[in-house]
């Protein structure tokens, strides 16, 4: 099987359409989201999501986040408290996602919640809330990778990837954020970040007026289990923090900052020149993939600023940089 790839602007509805057969096959579906292209598949049908971890090749006890079309369609399935409500209403749709109490006999199937009581929900933007609708249920969709490499941004990523597993790839053009969604769990009043995304840690302070607890040691909490250490992984090794580059490097930089040595570089990627880091999530994990391909020496990374969307690439730039397990 090789996937077909519709384009949304060759028309958005027929896309629509074409996604919502394969959903209703039970079969998953390659499509865009703001954030990362998922694939995404029936939650309430253990047979379908069973075939996104088969896809994928993901431990089954790393559970999946659900996507809805809208609020109101989200409280159908989980219990919100007072803050994560205001969350929701403040950013979605768009790149949150929010850990809450699954309601009983919700429909979503075990396989998808990796049988806990919670469940991660999120309504995303854009095609894939209207293909949420025209379905009427709601979507598990992890990114469209093999589990463990870089999660992909552009169609073709996920036609390189899993092209030959897949009916269905549907083409959005670039990822807009091009991290994943942020992770969050409110207990006790407390919001506790389980993974930064595409929602800084500012945005969510300053929607809330409260200080935002991350976890001790990210590799500590079990609570995402989806956050190992060795993660986003580029076959070539990954330099982090580099201020020179070595023969054969290739080279992913930042703003204006000067690095000795980048006339040795392979190749030289530049995040953002202008140093505006939405651009920067946006480009990399793109720019990871071309680096990767350009060497066979290694990836120096220069130094990226760790506040807003920064925290957000450290997270994923220090799982890429992981020792492999
Ligand atoms: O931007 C995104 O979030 C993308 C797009 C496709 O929506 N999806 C995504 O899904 O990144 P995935 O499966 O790659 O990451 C899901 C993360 C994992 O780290 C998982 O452990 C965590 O969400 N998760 C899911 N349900 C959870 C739960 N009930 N409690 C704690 N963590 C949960
Ligand atoms: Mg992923």
């Amino acid at each position: 099987m090789t996937a077909k790839i519709i384009h949304i602007s060759d028309g958005f509805e027929e896309a629509v359409e074409a996604a919502r057969v394969v959903l209703a096959k039970g079969l998953p579906v390659a499509i865009p989201t703001e954030t990362v292209y998922g694939l995404a598949a029936d939650a309430t049908d253990p047979l379908a999501v069973g075939r996104i971890y088969e896809t994928k090749g993901r431990p089954q006890f790393n559970p999946l986040i659900c996507h809805m079309c809208d609020l109101g369609m989200a409280e159908r399935y989980a219990h919100f408290d007072p803050i994560s409500r205001h969350l929701a209403e403040t950013f979605w749709p768009g790149p949150l996602t929010l850990i809450l109490p699954l309601k009983a006999d919700s429909g979503i199937h075990a396989l998808a919640t990796a049988g806990l009581d919670t469940v991660g929900l999120r309504v995303p933007k854009g095609f894939a809330a209207s293909l949420i609708r025209a379905f009427g249920r709601p979507l598990a969709a992890p990114s469209a990778n093999t589990s463990g490499r870089i999660s992909p941004t552009h169609a073709q990523h996920v036609a390189e990837d899993l092209g030959e597993k897949l009916e269905l790839i549907i083409d959005g053009d670039a990822a807009p954020v091009g991290v994943e969604s942020t992770i969050v769990r409110v207990e006790d009043e407390t919001i506790r970040l389980l993974r930064p995304g595409g929602i800084s840690a500012e945005e969510l302070e300053a929607a809330t007026g409260r200080t935002i607890v991350r976890p001790a040691s990210p590799s500590a909490t079990i609570e995402a289990p989806g956050m190992l250490a060795s993660h986003y992984a580029p076959t070539a090794a990954v330099r982090l923090d580099a201020r020179e580059v070595r023969p054969g490097e290739t080279l992913i930089s930042f703003g204006g900052l000067q690095v000795s040595g980048e006339d040795r570089a392979t190749m030289v990627l530049n995040l953002s020149p202008a140093g505006d880091l939405r651009e920067a999530a946006a480009n990399l994990f793109d720019y990871l993939k071309k680096a990767d391909a350009a060497t066979e020496v290694g990836i120096a990374v220069v130094p990226i600023p760790a506040h807003g969307l920064g925290e957000a690439i450290n997270d994923r730039l220090s799982r890429a940089a992981a020792p492999r397990t």
